[in-house]
């Protein structure tokens, strides 16, 4: 059973400084990261271009032990999940607005042995998801428009998704996380955990902090 009261923070790896790749992932993990968060972005699902499986599979070596949380921003997941499960991650995250066949790849993902996530963006209802939560582990509300870090959290869009989340969840049993995305600082993740929301993903406020180790105090003290 899932411990849906514990905090994990999430630092996302697309605010690192990819010079130092080797180097941020470390001090991502000394400074009391839980996992380490892995966009990845096609262009075409959303409007920028990040990495792809190679990038997870170097942050694999780097550190070998890690939680690799992988975030599938693409128009077609199901064409590269095995990619993603063979380059280390720990999690798969797929997006519910592309077309393609979801419970299929959720079943693959899960066959693999590795966790599975299910996002939605800020303008999707939770409805899109409801067929898909007694199979996922983790739901993925967005709080911002994915594509691009640095973004405003968007609150009145995503916070009463999130506390619908948690009914549903306590009503019918279920087991998934809840994971926020975007914007998260010490006062907007004190917010999304008010609402139900236990997994934070924090790029610009994590390693764009002066102090990395104290700003993933703060988010899991918040
Ligand atoms: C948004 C990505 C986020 C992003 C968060 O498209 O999914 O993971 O890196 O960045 P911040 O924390 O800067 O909003
Ligand atoms: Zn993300």
């Amino acid at each position: 059973m899932a411990n849906f009261n514990q905090r994990i923070i999430a630092p996302s790896l697309l605010a690192a400084n990819w010079k130092n790749l080797g180097d941020e992932c470390i001090r991502a993990i000394n400074s009391g990261g839980d996992w380490l968060h892995l966009d990845v972005m096609d262009g075409h699902f959303v409007r920028n271009i990040s990495f792809g499986p190679s990038f997870v599979k170097h942050v694999r070596e780097i550190v070998p032990d890690a939680f690799l949380d992988t975030h599938l921003m693409i128009e077609r997941p199901d064409n590269y999940i095995e990619a993603f499960i063979e380059s280390g991650s720990s999690n798969i995250t797929i997006h519910v607005e592309p077309k393609y066949d979801i419970n299929k790849t959720i079943k693959k993902i899960k066959d693999s042995g590795i966790s599975v996530g299910l996002a939605l963006n800020p303008e999707t209802p939770l409805e899109i998801a409801q067929p898909f939560l007694g199979q996922i582990d983790i739901l993925l509300i967005m709080t911002v428009v994915p594509g691009f870090g640095g973004q405003q959290f968007m609150n009145d869009a995503t916070m009463p998704k999130v506390k619908e989340a948690t009914k549903i969840r306590e009503e019918n049993d279920l087991n998934f996380h809840i994971q926020v995305d975007g914007g998260i600082t010490a006062s907007t993740a004190k917010i999304a955990a008010e609402h139900g929301a236990n997994i934070m993903v924090a790029g610009t406020n994590t390693f764009r902090s002066t102090d990395m180790k104290l700003a993933i105090k703060e988010l899991r003290d918040a």
